[in-house]
């Protein structure tokens, strides 16, 4: 496997990395990147249905909005079956944690609304049955288009493969709620390239998904930002001396870790409608470190490029760990160079005795973090849970420099408006 030089030449840009040394940095608990401990007492948003990866609608500037005074959001969600004797162990009970563990493979998107950012009514399917063109739903970006309401969700065609692909359908507004129409034509965009980003043939286990479009403040283009892994063969990467960083004597073996070769990936429209898009080489790399960069996406601060990303305890590699949470990189302008945020890259975690709390964090422009409840222990050992499968508490943070703070929590599924716009 080639280095990073030698895969992506001198231009249009080296990728960043996140090396070992930077993630040797990474320490759960520190309580100013920890996610305060949620309670097992949470309610949830909706017995019929689990909800996961939360999708506020928002403009291609990354503003959350509302429509004529309704917040929306969409959400990764799966039926709960808590009646089908297939969920139904040995002494008839209900097996909620199988049921929740198999809800990728049926994930489809939903949407909510709400007049107070909270509170959140379920609308109902975004497309119908046999719309989209795969099995799975899997996360993606509505964006509201104009004033006339028109939105684009750009999500992950997942099964078989994995494509990032839109549907363009219209949000309309009453006294009474908001409902979704159209949305009946998938457009695929495009697929892992082999080259750059890692396809099902070179690894079954790769992941290609979650789009997240933006305008860049600077200069106006529109790109996307995806999760990707790097190209090549698995098994075949290399964790070189970049990869490793700068680490103190004793932590030069890398063990296995060659099989994590996670990258956040990005696209560039060749055309104002986002249509049409060119791959370019990852802004981020993570081999040997971490095999999953997921949902990434962006805040603008201070002149800043702020890179979020999601990621878990179980796709570090060998002899690197750090909790399931949001993490963050900085640099003064689109194509890097990157460094990750509080020396480490951890931005919010999970604590350690609640390692499964919440997951899918995602960073607004406002410093409000909204995720998902996942599951919550019950007794102090830890052996028994309760699953969540509904929206947690949102927290707030502070981002100064290159440090970020914990300041504040608000209630459940808190994702209050940055503008409203009123439709004509
Ligand atoms: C994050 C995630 C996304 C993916 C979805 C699948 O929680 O793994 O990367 O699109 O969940 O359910």
């Amino acid at each position: 496997m080639k280095s990073n030089t030698e895969k992506f030449g001198k231009t249009p840009h080296q990728p960043s990395l996140w090396t070992r040394a930077d993630a040797l940095k990474v320490h759960a608990d520190d309580p100013t990147t920890t996610q305060p401990l949620v309670s097992a007492n949470f309610p949830v948003l909706s017995n019929e249905v689990f909800i996961w990866d939360t999708m506020p609608l928002r403009d291609m500037d990354g503003n959350i909005t509302s429509v004529d005074g309704w917040s929306v959001i969409f959400t990764l969600t799966a039926d709960r079956h808590p009646n089908d004797p297939q969920y139904i162990d040995e002494n008839g009970n209900y097996d909620i944690t199988r049921d929740w563990n198999d809800r990728h493979g049926r994930a489809k998107m939903y949407y909510w609304f709400s007049r107070t950012g909270k509170d959140w009514k379920l609308g109902g399917r975004v497309m119908a049955e046999g719309v989209s063109p795969t099995v799975r739903e899997w996360a993606g970006t509505p964006i509201l288009l104009n004033e006339q309401g028109e939105v684009d969700l750009y999500y992950t065609a997942v099964t078989p493969g994995a494509t990032i692909v839109k549907v363009r359908g219209r949000v309309v507004t009453t006294e009474h709620g908001v409902s979704m129409v159209g949305f009946e034509k998938v457009k695929p965009l495009f697929e892992a390239d082999g080259k750059m980003y890692q396809t099902e043939a070179q690894n079954p286990f790769w992941g290609f998904r979650d789009p997240w479009p933006f305008r860049d403040p600077n200069d106006g283009k529109l790109y996307m930002l995806f999760e990707g892994n790097v190209a090549g063969e698995r098994g075949s990467h290399k964790v070189g001396k970049a990869e490793i960083g700068d680490v103190p004597p004793g932590y030069e073996d890398v063990g296995n870790s060659r099989f994590q070769t996670a990258c956040v990936g990005i696209a560039v429209a060749r055309d104002e409608d986002g249509d049409d898009w060119e791959m370019l080489p990852p802004l981020l790399t993570a081999v040997g470190v971490n095999d999953q960069t997921e949902r990434p996406h962006f805040v603008f601060q201070d002149g800043k490029y702020y890179l979020f990303t999601i990621s878990h305890t179980f796709t570090y590699a060998d002899g690197v760990i750090g909790p399931d949470g949001v993490y963050g990189f900085v640099a003064d302008s689109l194509f890097g160079p990157y460094v990750p945020l509080n020396g480490s890259g951890l931005v919010l975690g999970n604590p350690s005795s609640q390692p499964f709390q919440t997951y899918s964090h995602c960073v607004m422009p406002n410093g409000l973090v909204t995720s998902f409840i996942d599951s919550v222990p019950t007794d102090e050992n830890g052996t028994q849970t309760r699953i969540g499968g509904t929206e947690a508490p949102t927290v707030e943070i502070k981002i100064k420099g290159q440090q970020t703070f914990v300041v504040a929590e608000y209630d459940y599924g808190y994702i209050p408006p940055m503008l409203d716009v009123t439709l004509k």
